[in-house]
């Protein structure tokens, strides 16, 4: 019965545009990735990271596949004695313990998964590929779906047992969950639970890590 914490960090970072990968990029004077590392750490008994290949350097240090969710079957594959599975994107470095204990405390309620959710605070709109609006959503029941993310290793296991264009296509690993009729609930972020995807974020990122520290 063990909790593995599971980081996929083996994106290029094409909108970033760093020299490096995003999960290597600094913010705050640490690799991106080692903030996320460092939580999981102190709530898993063990951390597995899917890298760039050519950065499987250390332990738990696994070779990414070409999708996020192939990269997180990779990790997980090497973790066979995990019960209880949180995944975290390395793009989101301002990971609370707090929420990681929400999301597990879930999990073992009995929910197949527990997602970190944003309420949507801007309107939402559907439209047709001309831009013409078909139809305004009704905001209250929408959620912006973040990391981490929680599982039933058991469940999780089937649900990544698909093949690779499906895993290509899952844009979070709870819908590949959802898809097996599994039970899922969003857990509400804190507002700073911010992902990195352009240069603009890591530099919000870091001054706010900066000054939490
Ligand atoms: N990721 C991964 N394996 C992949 C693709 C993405 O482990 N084949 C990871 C990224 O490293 C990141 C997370 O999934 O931590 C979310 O992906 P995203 O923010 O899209 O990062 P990148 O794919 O690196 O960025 P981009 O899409 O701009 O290239
Ligand atoms: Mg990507």
């Amino acid at each position: 019965m063990a909790v593995v914490g599971i980081v996929p960090a083996a994106g290029n970072g094409e909108r970033l545009g760093a020299s490096e990968p995003k999960a290597f990029a600094l913010c705050a004077g640490r690799p991106l990735l080692d903030w996320s590392v460092d939580v999981l750490a102190g709530v898993c008994q063990r951390v597995v990271v899917a890298v760039p290949a050519g950065r499987e350097h250390g332990p738990d240090r696994v070779r990414g596949g070409p999708s996020r969710s192939a990269s997180v079957r990779a990790a997980l594959l090497v973790a066979p004695e995990a019960s209880t599975v949180v995944i975290h994107d390395a793009a989101r470095p301002l990971l609370s313990r707090d929420l990681v204990e929400r999301c597990l405390a879930a999990v073992y309620e009995g929910w197949d998964g527990a997602v970190a959710a944003a309420r949507m605070t801007d309107t939402v709109k559907q439209a047709d590929r001309d831009g013409r609006v078909l139809r305004t959503l009704e905001r209250s029941s929408l959620w912006s779906i973040q990391t981490p993310q929680v599982f039933r290793a058991e469940v999780l296991r089937r649900a990544l047992d698909v093949d690779e264009g499906r895993l290509a296509a899952a844009t979070d690993d709870a819908s590949l969950v959802e898809d097996l009729g599994g039970a899922v609930r969003v857990i509400e972020a804190p507002p700073d639970n911010l992902k990195v995807t352009r240069a603009v974020d890591l530099e919000l990122a870091g001054s706010l890590l900066m000054a939490a520290r």
